[in-house]
């Protein structure tokens, strides 16, 4: 069956770390992989996350499956981070969420639901969006269609391209939004911004389907859930995808959630039978020990006092490095604007030049996609002044 496969061409991501990998040059700059990073380029085990997995480590006493929906009390604790507590909705009862594998499986399993619902539904992306949204959703075989997003020359989004698009589009269709720090382009909609795509949203009954996926990472962990948040009170319905990936620091883990928000509790109940039995489909059983460990630290008041911590303290070294490297290129190059930087959130910034001047960094042992998507935390204090010549030297070169 198999003798004439041809390969698939790898990721581009995938591609770029094996190149990182093999560069045996010191002072190389991993800039690519979405990976947050402290000051010694490590991405290490939260003090939290340890503490955790000692204490569930020493209690458990089966490896027996868990549920199809997955740790109910990992499930509640989500609904209350991403939604705060005695939020409206969950108190009128209509919301209900499946644990998932990481946020990717919690946008797969939403993709799954809409395509029940109605295979005709057209999912509408940002432009750009995160590269393994399109194959995440269309796998599920609907249709995406991408709307304007980023205003490349001011490194912001131009709002009112995005609204007039979407003013076209037919009712149910549903529109893929990132809850914060847009993922390629750190630019983020305002609350001002949130309230008026509220407002479009309600009068072309469009769906949507909010990505969650670093939550505390751009201005805080109440702030970052501003949308998601006022959608899920003035909408019938909502579904948002939320990963611990990154604010957990629990990649490999593959830890999330999808939380569906019903017009009733009755229809919230109807689409969690849905889920469970798309959940079968996929992975049967979600894996436990992540879920597990995040139960761990949002049900224990002190844990949670310290992971609160440890996410401030990841979010300030971000907007540090910003604030630093806007400083280092200022000085190197001042002839053109980089302010974007530091109006941008989360871990990702577009620098905005060509696929050639990034290939040219890649030369000089700098790393980021060839879209010049850059991961900001792969920065370190030490290296900013490396970073800002190379960059000099290439943008110097015609
Ligand atoms: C925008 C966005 N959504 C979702 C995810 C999913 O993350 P995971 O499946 O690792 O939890 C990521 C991870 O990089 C992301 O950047």
């Amino acid at each position: 069956m198999f003798e004439n496969i041809q390969p698939v061409i790898a990721d581009s991501i995938l591609g770029l770390m094996a190149l990182y990998r093999a560069d045996t040059d010191p002072h190389k700059v991993d800039l690519g992989v979405g990976v947050y990073r402290d000051d010694n380029g490590d991405t290490p085990v939260l003090q939290a996350v340890r503490r955790s997995e000692s204490a569930l480590l020493g209690a458990q006493t089966s490896k027996t499956y868990v549920a199809p929906a997955g740790n109910a009390g990992f499930n509640q604790t989500m609904e209350r981070l991403v939604l705060g507590e005695g939020h409206a909705a969950l108190r009128d009862g209509r919301v209900r969420t499946v644990q998932a594998v990481g946020g990717c499986g919690a946008l797969r399993l939403g993709a799954e639901l809409i395509r029940y619902a109605d295979p005709k539904t057209v999912v509408h992306v940002s432009t750009p969006t995160w590269s393994n949204h399109t194959p995440l959703l269309s796998g599920s075989g609907l249709t995406l269609q991408p709307y304007p997003y980023l205003d490349a020359a001011r490194g912001s989004v131009q709002f009112e391209a995005m609204l007039t698009a979407l003013e076209q589009l037919p009712p149910r269709a549903a529109v893929l939004l990132h809850g914060s720090c847009h993922n390629p382009t750190g630019a983020d909609l305002s609350q001002a911004q949130w309230r008026e795509l509220l407002a479009l949203v309600q009068r072309r009954q469009l769906l949507p389907f909010i990505d969650m996926a670093y939550q505390g990472l751009g201005e805080g962990l109440d702030a970052d859930a501003f949308g998601v948040r006022l959608f899920c009170a003035e909408l019938p319905e909502v579904l948002c995808a939320v990963s611990c990936s990154k604010n957990f620091g629990l990649y490999r883990e593959r830890t999330g959630a999808l939380l569906v928000l019903g017009h009733s509790g009755k229809s919230a109940d109807a689409l969690l039978t849905h889920l469970v039995r798309l959940a079968r489909t996929m992975w049967s059983m979600p894996p436990d020990h992540g879920a597990a460990i995040v139960h761990g630290i949002l049900g224990d008041p002190a844990l949670r006092g310290l992971w609160v911590s440890e996410v401030d303290g990841m979010r300030n070294r971000i907007l540090g490095l910003r604030a630093a490297l806007l400083q280092a290129l200022q000085a190197h190059i001042p002839q053109r604007d980089f302010a974007f930087i530091v109006r941008q959130r989360g871990m990702f910034s577009y620098l905005g030049i060509t696929r050639e001047q990034v290939r040219a960094l890649r030369e000089r042992h700098i790393y980021m996609t060839d879209d010049s998507r850059m991961n900001v935390a792969g920065l370190r204090r030490d290296n900013l002044e490396y970073f800002a010549r190379a960059l000099a030297q290439v943008l110097a070169k015609r």
